[in-house]
């Protein structure tokens, strides 16, 4: 039984600027135990999709099932299987951090949770924080708390989606330590994100969705070894030698050229030299997502 089973999930979305069709027969499975990205640019239906998982929105067709309950018919012991981190922040301002998860245990019916709400509080950073209300915490702090409240009933599911989005890097790290010890633990996880960099350190298997579907899945190992990932960028005013301005995206006098691997940025900057381009400002870094979508896009079609 895979953790989670998404069955040809549809969303249309009905508004006075007529229909979005957010989702178009979107199908996969996340096996018991596995680190999985969602991965998609802005609008792609990421929050749709969890949405729908997380039984706040209805499909316009198809099923989605966790640890085997269906998410509509079977509702909450589906929710009970799963912990959301939401990409909004959402929170009552009245209770204190203590409160705010006794309160979400409560909703799952349990009573004395103290001793994990310490542990929760104390491996997110929050020790110190449980009495805070949560109107004085700066917003870092918040999302720390929504993942402690995620939490609060050790669902067997994890997703988070975007939490890293404007996040400083402490709260990453804090938050990608403990996510990471809890999926070693046997916790599924499901992440979306934009960032490239972040699925590829944790995830084993990656989902692309664009346009409401999924253009790419596969290990992230083989989905990015196939992918131009490095970016070399510079600005210059002089003309590229021509197997290179095939190659480059050009923005006025900045250039940005792919590259598979380390040797194939060393040939390009030969290149350069050779045919005396002077070149300011040299950067090499990773692509960004919007980049590998378009490698992947392109050879679609
Ligand atoms: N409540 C809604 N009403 C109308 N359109 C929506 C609503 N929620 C999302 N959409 C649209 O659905 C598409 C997918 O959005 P979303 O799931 O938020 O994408 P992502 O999380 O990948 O950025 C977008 O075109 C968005 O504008
Ligand atoms: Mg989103």
């Amino acid at each position: 039984m895979p953790a989670v089973r998404f069955d040809h999930v549809t969303k249309t979305f009905r508004g006075a600027r007529g229909t979005v069709q957010a989702l178009d027969g979107v199908s996969f499975d996340i096996e018991p135990g596995e680190f999985f990205g969602l991965l998609g640019p802005n609008g792609a239906g990421k929050t749709t999709l969890i949405s729908i998982l997380a039984g706040l929105a209805q499909a316009s067709g198809g099923r989605v099932e966790v640890m085997g309950h269906d998410v509509v018919s079977d509702f909450a012991a589906a929710r009970r299987a799963l912990g959301i981190v939401p990409q909004e922040l959402v929170f009552d301002p009245f209770f204190s951090v203590r409160e705010t998860l006794r309160i979400q245990s409560g909703y799952f019916g349990l009573k004395h949770n103290d001793d994990w709400i310490d542990e929760l509080l104390a491996n997110l950073g929050l020790a110190d924080k449980g009495s805070a209300n949560m109107r004085q915490l700066s917003g870092g702090m918040k999302r720390r708390v929504l993942v402690a409240q995620a939490l609060v009933h050790r669902p067997p599911v994890i997703v988070l989606d975007e939490p890293t989005a404007g996040v400083d890097v402490e709260l990453r790290q804090t938050l990608w330590h403990f996510v990471a010890r809890l999926n070693r633990e046997g916790h599924t996880v499901l992440l979306t994100t934009h960032y490239l960099e972040e699925a590829e350190a944790l995830c084993g298997r990656i989902a692309m969705l664009k346009h409401g579907r999924v253009v790419a899945l596969d290990s992230t190992s083989a989905l990015l070894s196939g992918m131009a990932s490095t970016m070399l960028r510079f600005k210059t005013d002089a003309a590229l030698p021509p197997a290179l301005a095939a190659r480059a995206r050009v923005t006025g006098r900045i250039v940005q050229l792919k590259a598979h691997d380390a040797a194939e940025v060393e040939r390009d900057l030969g290149a350069l030299r050779e045919a005396g381009v002077a070149v300011e400002d040299l950067e090499i870094g990773r692509a960004d997502l919007e980049d590998v979508f378009l490698g992947i896009m392109g050879e679609q079609g």
